[in-house]
C-alpha cells in the first residue's frame, strides 16, 4: 500500500484539465512506488507557471533536495490516453527519485559548505535534459552536479581554485561530468552562450575597507552594496545567453527586490520572481563575519530566486 499526496499550483492550465494532470502524476508514483518498493509514502508538489510544470518531491518523510523534475504539459496530456506516454512519464519519475536521492558531496577544506541560500538555489533551479547551463560561483558544485545528473551540460566557474578541483571531484563521485573552470565572472566563457545562466553569488555588504582575499571573503562579500559581482552577472547575461536563454539567480530582499528586477530589465531581459522564502537570520549572522547586519531585529530575512530571459 503506498500514500501519494499531490499539491498542485496552476496559472495557465484550465480548471477543467487540472484534475486530470494530478490524477495522471498521483496514478504514476502510485504505480512506481508499489513495483519499486523503494518508498511508501510520497508526498508532491506540483507548480505549472506559463506552461512549464516542475516536480519536487518528499519520499517516506525525507525531502528531497536537488533540482526539480521538468515535465512537459503535453506528456500529461499524452500519459492520460497513450501506454507508452504514461510508461515514459514514469521513468522519468524514476530516474528523478533516484537521481536525488543518490548524491553524495564532500566539503573539502576551505570551500563554503551549503547553506540555506544554497538548498534554495538547488531548489528552484529547474533545468532539462540537453539544456547547456553556466553557474557562475560554483562553490562545491551542489547545483552544478544536480543539473548535470538532471542531464544538462555544465560549465561551472568558480574564483578560488580549491572549488574548481572539488566540483570536478564532487562531479566524479557523483558519476557525472562538469566542465569546471577557473575565473572571474565571464572570463572562463568568453565567446559561449548558454541556455541557462546562473548564480547564488555572494552578496553581503561588505563594510569599506574590510574587504579580504580568503575563500570564505569570496564566498559571502558582495561589494559595499552587495551588487560587485551580482550588476557583473547581469550585465553580462544577454551575451552569455542563447535565444529565450535564462539568466537565473539569488538576492536577499534588502539588496531591493523592484532594483533587482529594473537591473535585469535594463539589461534586456525580461525579469520575473520565481520563488521566495523566509531564512532565519541566525544563519545569516554566522555568515557575516563583519558584522554588516544591524544587531536585533529583524529575527528573518527574504531570499528571492529572480529570473531574467532573453527575449
Ligand atoms: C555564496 S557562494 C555559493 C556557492 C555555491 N554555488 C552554493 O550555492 O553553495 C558564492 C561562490 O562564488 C564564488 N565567487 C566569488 N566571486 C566570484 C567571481 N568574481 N567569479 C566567480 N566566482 C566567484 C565564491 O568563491 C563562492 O564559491
Amino acid at each position: 500500500m503506498s500514500e501519494v499526496t499531490l499539491t498542485a499550483a496552476f496559472s495557465t492550465v484550465p480548471a477543467g484539465d487540472q484534475e486530470a494532470f494530478k490524477r495522471v502524476i498521483v496514478e504514476t508514483v502510485d504505480q512506481l512506488a508499489r513495483e519499486e518498493g523503494s518508498f511508501k509514502r510520497a508526498k508532491l508538489v506540483f507548480t505549472e507557471s506559463d506552461e512549464r510544470c516542475a516536480l519536487t518531491a518528499e519520499l517516506d518523510g525525507v525531502k528531497r533536495e536537488g533540482v526539480p523534475l521538468q515535465i512537459e504539459i503535453d506528456q500529461l496530456e499524452d500519459a492520460q490516453s497513450s501506454a507508452g506516454a504514461r510508461a515514459q512519464l514514469k521513468e522519468a519519475l524514476r530516474l528523478y527519485f533516484r537521481r536525488v536521492r543518490d548524491c553524495l558531496f564532500r566539503v573539502p577544506d576551505g570551500v563554503q559548505p551549503p547553506k540555506a541560500g544554497s538548498r534554495f538555489f538547488c531548489r528552484h533551479l529547474s533545468v532539462r535534459p540537453g539544456d547547456r547551463v553556466l553557474e557562475i560561483g560554483a562553490g562545491l558544485g551542489l547545483a552544478a552536479v544536480l543539473a548535470a545528473k538532471a542531464g544538462a551540460a555544465v560549465v561551472a566557474t568558480d574564483v578560488v581554485p580549491g572549488a574548481v578541483t572539488a566540483v570536478r571531484a564532487n562531479a566524479a563521485l557523483n558519476g557525472v561530468e562538469v566542465d569546471a573552470r577557473l575565473g572571474d565572472c565571464y572570463a572562463p566563457v568568453t565567446g559561449e552562450r548558454f541556455d541557462l545562466v546562473c548564480s547564488n553569488p555572494p552578496q553581503m555588504p561588505t563594510p569599506p575597507g574590510a574587504d579580504r582575499e580568503d575563500a570564505q571573503a569570496a564566498a559571502d562579500n558582495g561589494g559595499p552594496d552587495g551588487w560587485a559581482l551580482l550588476d557583473r552577472i547581469i550585465a553580462g547575461a544577454p551575451a552569455h545567453l542563447v535565444s529565450r536563454g535564462r539568466l537565473v539567480f539569488t538576492i536577499f530582499d534588502f539588496l531591493g527586490i523592484k532594483t533587482a528586477l529594473a537591473k535585469v530589465e535594463a539589461a534586456g531581459l525580461a525579469p520575473s520572481v520565481l520563488a521566495r522564502e523566509t531564512q532565519r537570520i541566525a544563519h545569516l549572522r554566522a555568515m557575516d563575519q563583519e558584522a554588516a547586519l544591524p544587531s536585533g531585529r529583524p529575527a528573518t530575512v527574504e531570499r528571492l530566486m529572480i529570473e531574467g530571459r532573453a527575449r
